[in-house]
């Protein structure tokens, strides 16, 4: 029998009756009714809607092991961080305040750039030895939200180099470097030394750089340092430590920025670092306690 237009989505809705999932079931129904709604929205034309078939499909094509162009589309248009904020959520309702704890320290998105297997190094360690940039002292405390410190926290960090590019963009055969893999120390704290990350664009040889262009977007992410902590009795935390006066703190190209992140990487003279290194040259120091929540 005949479908009106406005009848499509409750008609592809009522095919999946005998669906065994519910969740997907749930996930599909509202995608097909808010997927139909935009289309009727924008009175989508056929030349419109192949456009954007096109624009899937060189989306798709530009994918491998290395770049995941839809991931980058993801949180472009700030969906990737709708999703981490969501999840945030439930960690923020383990917050107590009532009975003295601290908000816990604020997640932000993944990015492409993490690499399983960086070197285990010990604390106070450089991770940036032979690379150029502005040598900075990066440390703090691993606790719980009531204080308690995490022994023993598994801290991966990663940036970029000082002009902004990953090792992983430096093309199939580049070596790791500015990334390592610390543990807290028994009162929970971690300590090292790195570089003071610049801004860079996010990947923009694709679909998606086309877009932004066409979209009168930069490209660009404010300087970050990455940071993902793991410890067996937390929730895991994935998260970044902006550089607070770093170009594009105020319009992250994938809206990843949280005020509660954004750290002054405060700049000193030559001179003695406060883990007692002589610094011939002026550096910075970041300062950053992290609060994980307890597994419930
Ligand atoms: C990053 O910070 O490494 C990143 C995040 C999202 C997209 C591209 C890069
Ligand atoms: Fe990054």
């Amino acid at each position: 029998m005949q479908l009106e237009a406005q009848d499509l989505a409750q008609a592809v809705i009522a095919r999946m009756a005998d669906c065994k999932e519910p969740r997907l079931k749930e996930v599909m129904t509202s995608l097909i009714k808010h997927a139909h709604a935009f289309v009727q929205d924008v009175q989508l034309t056929p030349d419109e809607w192949m456009a954007g078939i096109q624009f899937l499909t060189a989306a798709g094509q530009m994918c491998d092991e290395k770049r995941q162009e839809f991931i980058l589309l993801s949180d472009t248009l700030g969906i990737s961080m709708l999703v981490v904020a969501i999840e945030q959520a439930k960690a923020a309702a383990a917050f107590k305040p009532e009975a003295g704890a601290d908000r816990p320290t604020e997640a932000t998105v993944l990015g492409p750039f993490f690499w399983e297997g960086a070197p285990e190094l010990a604390l106070g360690s450089d991770l940036s030895i032979g690379q150029p940039g502005e040598p900075t002292y990066y440390h703090g405390r691993v606790t719980d939200t009531v204080g308690k410190p995490i022994a023993n926290c598994q801290l991966d960090v990663w940036s970029g180099d000082a002009e902004g590019f990953y090792d992983l963009q430096k093309g199939p055969d580049a070596p790791m470097a500015l990334r390592a893999r610390f543990h807290t120390d028994a009162d929970g704290y971690y300590r090292f030394w790195s570089i003071r990350p610049t801004f860079y664009p996010v990947p923009n040889d694709g679909p998606v750089g086309n877009m932004l262009h066409r979209l009168g977007r930069h490209p660009n992410r404010p300087g970050h340092m990455h940071t993902w902590l793991q410890s067996p009795n937390h929730e895991s935390l994935i998260t970044h430590l902006f550089v607070s006066d770093s170009p594009y703190i105020d319009s992250d190209v994938v809206f990843g920025v949280r005020n509660s992140l954004v750290v002054d990487f405060a700049k000193h003279a030559p001179g003695v670092a406060p883990d007692g290194r002589v610094m011939d040259k002026t550096y910075h120091t970041c300062h950053y306690d992290f609060k994980l929540v307890p597994k419930a």
